[in-house]
């Protein structure tokens, strides 16, 4: 008879292991590995045993509403949210802020930071208003030191800014690399689940949205949040993505002062302009929600190289844009240096917005600015015909929001709100007489107006 065979085993990913090593070679955690029963790699446990019971995670309410709102009602326990964002954008402060209200409301918390010192987080602290005090401090250079930490503080969230400075000493690789990356998340990971610890991991990302890749992390997590806006202005966006305890898409709004992240209702920021040549408002969808936001476009003729620069719109589409202008619109565009931008530099990635973008282009190129009150809404395809954009019930609640009355639109966009109607369009040449710039236009405007 064959003796029973003793087996260690992981008890965060249940790798089985023939001798006790400190870190589990299948998913990296520490500590995590222990004797187990004879044949028995995990115990099993009932269901309804289980710390968070279906149909009501227990969620913390991280005092501020439109984070809760993000991540789909609070904070849930023992889960893992991937905070992406590019350098300066905020990150740091926004995790100093949730640990901040999450302690002072009886929820423990550990900021461990490998990016700032403990002195340079507490002058943070002090220039945000936080005590000292409340923060809970841990280096986050070191995987090791830091797990240990954690399971010996409990805390009920563990902050780490950012995963990209947290290395592994044990695996030998590269800080900041791929492998290292992907290796320190699927041990805090095991931690969350195995400690019952939330954890919010700072990560950052390039303009083009990767590099040593937090993107790639986005299947090991359970939420992650993506926070956006042009750094040199004070505009924030947070977006939920992936969520696998709310509803994805959510967007907070928040604005960058000298004392931190304060929570804002973007129409009263993204406020439009009114009768400026060269400024048209688009209503693109951002997240779940659709937005009243200005495009401002501004036509240089030149001799030299034709420049064109766009700050908030996808580069190419700008481009794109232009040249069906140029083409289709028959607004010459060919000898001029072009730039284009949002207001609060809110970043636009919604084909649908290519019509505003037009619009504020031959606004620019005539010197006349667009109707009063008005939003244009469409996609332009190469040839200049314009092709309704999705969502539309969205935007015209976004328009009458706003106070707009006119909607330049392809197509009929189904029922209007009061107060707000629709003027449609099949031709990017078509849209821009009805609004003013074209050479016979002024008759149609008057119509429209
Ligand atoms: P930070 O949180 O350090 O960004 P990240 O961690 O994403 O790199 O904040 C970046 C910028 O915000 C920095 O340039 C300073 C500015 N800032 C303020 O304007 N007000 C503030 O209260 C704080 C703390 C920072
Ligand atoms: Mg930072």
């Amino acid at each position: 008879m064959g003796k029973a065979r003793t087996l260690m085993s992981c008890s965060a990913c249940g790798q089985q292991v023939g001798q006790w090593v400190g870190r589990c070679p299948g998913c990296g955690a520490w500590g995590t590995v222990e004797l187990r029963g004879p044949g028995t790699a995990t115990v099993p446990v009932a269901l309804q045993t289980l710390r968070h019971e279906a149909g009501g995670e227990p969620r913390a309410s991280t005092g501020i509403p439109g984070i809760d709102r993000v991540l789909g009602g609070g904070l849930v326990p023992a889960t893992v949210a991937l905070l992406a964002g590019e350098p300066g954008i905020g990150k740091s402060t926004l995790l100093l802020q949730l640990v901040a209200n999450l302690s002072a409301a009886g929820l423990p918390c550990l900021l461990a930071s490998g990016e700032e010192s403990r002195d340079q987080v507490a002058l943070r602290a002090r220039r945000l208003g936080i005590p000292g005090d409340r923060v809970a401090f841990a280096s986050g250079r070191e995987l090791g030191p830091l797990m240990d930490a954690a399971r010996a503080e409990r805390p009920f969230l563990l902050a780490v800014d950012s995963i990209q400075s947290l290395r592994d000493t044990a695996a030998g690789q590269v800080p900041g690399g791929p492998a290292q990356v992907r290796g320190c998340t699927d041990a805090l990971v095991g931690l969350a689940k195995t400690e019952g610890i939330a954890v919010i991991l700072a990560g950052h990302v390039t303009k083009d949205g990767d590099v040593a890749g937090p993107r790639t992390l986005e299947h090991a997590v359970d939420v992650v949040l993506t926070f956006d806006g042009e750094p040199r202005s004070g505009l924030r966006m947070l977006s939920g993505g992936k969520n696998r305890f709310g509803a994805e898409g959510e967007v907070a709004w928040f604005e960058m002062g000298s004392d931190g992240l304060h929570e804002i209702d973007p129409r009263a920021m993204l406020r439009t302009g009114e009768g400026e040549p060269g400024s048209a408002t688009a209503l693109p969808r951002l997240g779940r929600r659709a937005l009243a936001v200005e495009v401002q476009a501004l036509v240089v003729p030149t001799d030299g190289p034709a420049r064109r620069q766009a700050t908030g719109l996808e580069q190419g589409r700008f481009q794109l844009v232009a040249a069906v202008l140029d083409r289709a619109g028959r607004i010459p565009l060919a000898r001029a240096e072009l730039f284009g931008a949002t207001s609060g530099g809110v970043r636009i990635d919604d084909p649908a917005c290519d019509l505003a973008l037009a619009a504020a282009l031959a606004s620019a190129a005539s010197g006349v600015p667009p109707p009063s009150r008005s939003a244009f809404v469409g996609e332009l395809g190469l040839t200049g015909r314009i092709h309704p954009g999705a969502g539309m019930g969205g935007r015209l609640a976004a328009a009458t929001a706003a106070g707009l009355t006119t909607v330049f639109c392809a197509g009929e966009p189904g029922p209007m709100p009061d107060g707000l109607r629709a003027v449609p369009v099949g031709h990017v040449a078509e849209a821009l007489e009805w609004a003013g710039f074209g050479a016979h236009s002024r008759a149609k405007r008057d119509r429209v107006a």
